[in-house]
């Protein structure tokens, strides 16, 4: 039996308005109690008024990136100190997003999980082989490559961190990996996590990528797949309310 408990991110990426957040915010908070962990994670420019609106309730809130320094002359990134100040139980790291359109690097990545778990924020770390990378069978070693880059760097720590693994041809595809594909990365990386820290039980590990109502439960019923990172989905109160309720 596993003592992992389910976790449900949603990830808003750069969507939600006052009004709309607000809507979306109400309506989860009234479908409550669910069994898993929920978690908002959404634009920096929110993360206040999410703090005050999920404060009173177990729905937990995060952002959507960190930087890697504590402070100083960065303009435009924010710390994780802040995120701290602002009540953030998570910060994604990572995701394919930053990592194909912003250059962001294994090492990066490492370095911003490290400034993250240093301000007692937990570190979403996010992993994923694009569509010619898994054609051409690379998937085990480029998500290996992605998930050591942090292990090292975190030591005894990583085994705080939650990892999300997000196929990048599944995100906002409609194309979702098999509960079975799913599976079997994260079968491997929970035993990279074991061989490194021991702690490979303990590790949360997220899918995400096409996560919907009418597939997640399939997925979540996995033995290695802990809950799940949820994009456009998590938008749609009712479909994210559904997703919740599929993770237990
Ligand atoms: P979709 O659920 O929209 O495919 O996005 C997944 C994702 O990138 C979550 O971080």
């Amino acid at each position: 039996m596993s003592t992992r408990r389910k976790l449900v991110a949603g990830n808003w990426k750069m969507h939600g308005s006052r009004p709309a957040n607000a809507e979306l915010l109400a309506t989860v908070l009234a479908a409550r109690p669910f069994t898993a962990d929920v978690a908002v994670c959404v634009p920096f420019v929110f993360l206040h008024e999410t703090a005050s609106t999920l404060a009173a309730s177990d729905i937990r809130w995060g952002a959507q990136d960190v930087s890697a320094q504590a402070q100083g002359a960065f303009t435009g990134e924010i710390s994780a100190g802040m995120l701290a100040e602002c009540g953030c139980r998570y910060a994604l790291v990572g995701h394919s997003e930053r990592r194909a359109l912003h250059g962001e690097s294994d090492q990066l990545v490492a370095d911003k999980a490290q400034a993250a778990l240093g301000r007692g924020v937990t570190p979403i770390v996010c992993v994923g082989e694009t569509l010619a990378e898994r054609d051409a069978g690379q998937t085990e070693a480029v998500v290996k490559r992605q998930l050591s880059a942090v292990i090292h760097h975190l030591g005894h720590c990583a085994a705080e961190m939650v990892v999300a693994y997000e196929p990048v041809w599944a995100i906002g595809t409609g194309r979702t990996a098999t509960p079975e594909q799913a599976q079997a990365v994260h079968a491997l990386l929970r035993l990279q996590q074991q061989a490194a820290t021991g702690h490979g039980a303990l590790m949360r590990i997220l899918y995400g990528g096409s996560v919907k109502p009418d597939n997640a439960a399939q997925l979540f019923a996995q033995p290695d797949i802990d809950g799940g990172l949820i994009g456009g989905a998590s938008l749609k109160a009712a479909d994210f309310i559904a997703i919740c309720r599929a993770a237990g």
